[in-house]
């Protein structure tokens, strides 16, 4: 089976298909990584570039594991060192990266639908590493896999995206997949961080009590609060809003009943998350990092070997 896209930029560009393919490859390779010899040779002789516009230590970190686990040479690229801060275009920056032989690119940048202007004027296959504010697809299929993992099936699951969803492109991304893959979806957070276009384009509901959303959901999927992507305050404080939306051992056990906590991470610790509950029992945090080494994996090869 093939993926239906050459490019990676978004959920919403996938089928249900495509999804479930990179679901069921990404197992294939969980299985490798569990070897004691933990790479095969499948990419070889592929070169791929890692673009970073913008920090990252997970997403960064586990596409370079990936594609060095599949045995495709790597090269790095951050702004910092490079000659996109003398002023170089994204576009004459990865034209000249691709004239060295160079195959497949994988990119973050902070402005919305980068990848989606490269993809219209390169060769190469992209895979979207998060653009701005909005989609991370990776990290939506990385957040499945984990869900699949530990319930069986994502269909008919109940789960509540809370926090900064305004911001937020692991959201959107988990809206599609969720969406086309049969879940239930609500968000929660403070209305000034839940865009309209979520609950009227996408037909999400919205719950403003944390604990209602909590009493409902199978899984919590918590967004970190992007204080750099705010250009004037959208809530009083980090104080009040911990107050009202934060998570705390002593709200969960309120519930009475299992819940699974996801955060894609970095975590804003005593904002959104109190320490007891993302390092606590019904957390699944590490496991969504460690999936993403193989769901990385699975996208690569899927796209590696697409037919063109
Ligand atoms: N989840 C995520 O994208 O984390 P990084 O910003 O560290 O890559």
């Amino acid at each position: 089976m093939k993926l239906s896209t050459k490019h990676l930029l978004g959920i919403k560009d996938l089928t249900k298909e495509d999804i479930q393919l990179i679901l069921s490859t990404a197992i294939n390779f969980k299985e490798v990584l569990q070897r004691p010899v933990k790479k095969v040779p499948s990419l070889r002789d592929v070169t791929i570039v890692n673009l970073f516009y913008e920090n990252s230590t997970r997403t960064r970190i586990s596409f370079e594991l990936a594609e060095k686990r599949l045995s495709a040479d790597t090269i790095n690229f951050t702004v910092s060192g490079s000659s996109a801060a003398k002023g170089e275009t994204l576009l004459d920056t990865v034209n000249n990266i691709l004239s060295m032989k160079v195959d497949m690119v994988v990119m973050r940048h902070n402005a919305s639908g980068a990848p989606h202007f490269l993809a219209k004027h390169i060769p190469a296959a992209i895979v979207n590493a998060g653009d701005g504010i909005n989609e991370h697809p990776t990290q939506a299929l990385l957040d499945a896999y984990s869900m699949q993992e530990k319930f069986g099936n994502i269909e008919g699951l109940k789960v509540a995206i809370i926090g900064d969803i305004l911001h937020s492109r692991v959201a959107l991304s988990n809206i599609y997949l969720l969406q086309k893959m049969g879940a239930e979806v609500i968000v929660c957070g403070p209305p000034t961080l839940i865009p309209t276009y979520i609950t009227e384009a996408l037909g999400v509901k919205v719950e403003y009590n944390i604990k209602k959303a909590l009493q409902w959901c199978d899984v919590a999927n918590v967004l970190r609060i992007q204080l750099e992507r705010q250009n004037q305050p959208l809530f009083s404080s980090l104080r009040e809003y911990n107050l009202a939306f934060g998570i705390n051992k002593k709200l969960l056990d309120s519930l009475h009943k299992e819940i699974v906590i996801m955060h894609p991470g970095p975590i804003n610790r005593g904002v959104e998350l109190d320490s007891d509950v993302a390092d606590g029992p019904y957390s699944i945090i590490l496991n969504q990092v460690e999936n993403g080494v193989a769901v990385r994996m699975a996208v690569l090869y899927l796209l590696a070997n697409r037919e063109q």
